[in-house]
Formats: structure tokens, sequence, C-alpha cells
């Protein structure tokens, strides 16, 4: 874990403190809805060189073996009665995707809603959980996982996922990339909560490869054509009918 234990927790960043740094866990999204759920204070995150029963989203397994790649879960509790989840985790992707640039040879992109892939394959994949009390929730899990130093994966992934590593063609120091990621968590979901979608929209729409592709999902296929206030893919279809998704897995 030598590589992992090196972070720096920038001035000002409230995302990792308190870390709670594990060897092995199930699940850092569990341990982190637990914490939330026992009153666990915004920033709160937790940390784990490999996971058992790593979950990703649509109930798909997160392969999390030892030694190579980032996985963590933090507790995000701030302005969430202007900002909703699926929000916050669309902020979060363009956060780490532009964290991620400082890695890459070349800028990586988001698929919407919130995968990091670079030239066509994933780099990481972000799972967020909402907690809710009665109808609002008062804590959203950002389950994080970033392929760092992994050269080979399972069968199921192997044509579509990649590394840091595989891409710069030399190792990566975990805690280096660690740090990047709360510093950009940080930053841009403080901006998004203080000031609202608007004022990421355009950088998330700069870099989301959704637009101006042709993708499906669900019944809805066409090109991508812009994001709305609320974060929805607007979908323009072969008809010329314009379709807001705002949850989904684009195929
Ligand atoms: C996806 O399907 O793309 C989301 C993957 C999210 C994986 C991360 S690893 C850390 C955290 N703990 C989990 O069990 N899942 C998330």
């Amino acid at each position: 874990m030598d590589d992992l234990n090196a972070f720096v927790i920038p001035q000002g960043c409230r995302i990792g403190r308190p870390l709670i740094l594990k060897a092995l866990t199930g699940s850092t999204n569990d341990d982190a809805r637990l914490l939330a759920s026992g009153g666990a204070g915004h920033g709160t995150t937790v940390l784990a060189d490999a996971q058992t029963a790593g979950r990703g989203r649509l109930g798909r397994a997160w392969s999390s073996p030892s030694g190579e790649n980032l996985y963590l879960s933090v507790v995000w509790r701030a302005g969430l009665d202007s900002i909703d989840p699926p929000l916050l985790a669309l902020g979060a992707g363009l956060a780490v995707s532009e964290a991620l640039d400082l890695f890459t040879p070349a800028p990586t992109a988001v698929k919407w809603p919130n995968d990091v892939r670079y030239h066509g394959k994933k780099l990481a994949g972000l799972l967020a959980e909402a907690i809710y009390r009665g109808s609002r929730a008062n804590a959203v899990v950002l389950g994080l996982g970033v392929n760092v130093r992994g050269e080979v994966f399972p069968d199921s992934i192997r044509a579509i996922a990649t590394s840091l590593r595989i891409v710069r063609g030399e190792d990566v120091v975990r805690a280096v990339v660690l740090t990047a990621l709360f510093e950009r968590l940080d930053g841009t979901l403080g901006q998004l909560c203080a000031d609202g979608f608007g004022a990421i929209r355009q950088r998330l729409i700069d870099r989301c490869e959704s637009i101006g592709a042709r993708v499906t999902v669900g019944e809805i296929t066409g090109v991508g054509v812009d994001l709305d206030a609320g974060g929805a893919l607007l979908i323009r279809d072969d008809y010329g009918a314009i379709h807001p998704v705002r949850a989904g897995e684009l195929r």
C-alpha cells in the first residue's frame, strides 16, 4: 500500500477529512453509507486498497484487486437543499475527468452521465447513492473507481477498460492521483453547490463525448445534441424530435 499512503489533502479541501483507510473491505460505498447513516460529516472518505464486493452501476460488479487502482467513497452533504443527487453525480464525473487530465497524454472525455474515458475506453466510473431522510437526500455517497496501475482486466471488460498506466506507458503513484481527485472534487462540486449547474455546464458539454455522437438509451436512438439546465442529455432522433434523457445507460 506504500504508493497509496503518501497522499496529501490540499489546504482548505474538505474531502478526505477524516479519511478512513482500509487494506481490504467489501465495498467502500457500503462503508460510507453506514457512516453517513450514523451522522458522519461532509467530506468523510473511505479509501481501500482492495474490495471483495465492489459495486458498479446497474448492479454490476467492480473488479477491485489490491495494489493497482483507487477505490474510494466520499460522504457529500453540502448544498443538497438546492442540488439534486443526479446533478452532483454529473459534477463529480466532470471533476474526475478534469483531475485525470493531469495524467493522460491527451484530455479525457465524459460519457454521459459520468463514465470517464480515454480514446473510448473506461478509465473511471462513479456510483452515486443518495441517503434520504423523508423525501430529501441528506447525504450522497460518491463512490469512485479509478483504474490507475492495472494492466490486466477481467474478460468481461478487457475490450472496454484501460488505466492511467496503460495510456501513459509508465507507472503512476496512486497517492498523487488521489491528491488531484480530492482537489478537483472539492473545487468543482463546491462551485456546483455554490453557483448551480450553470456554472459548470459548459465545461461538461465541452468534454462530453455523447454530444455529437449517435447514442441509444432505452427505446430512443439519435444524436446527443446538448445538456439541458437540469443535466439531461438531449437526444435528437431521426425525425428531428428532441428527447431529454435524465437517467440511463447509453449504448
Ligand atoms: C460504474 O459502474 O462505472 C461505477 C463504478 C464505481 C466503483 C466504485 S469503487 C469504490 C466504490 N465502492 C464500490 O463498491 N463502488 C464504488
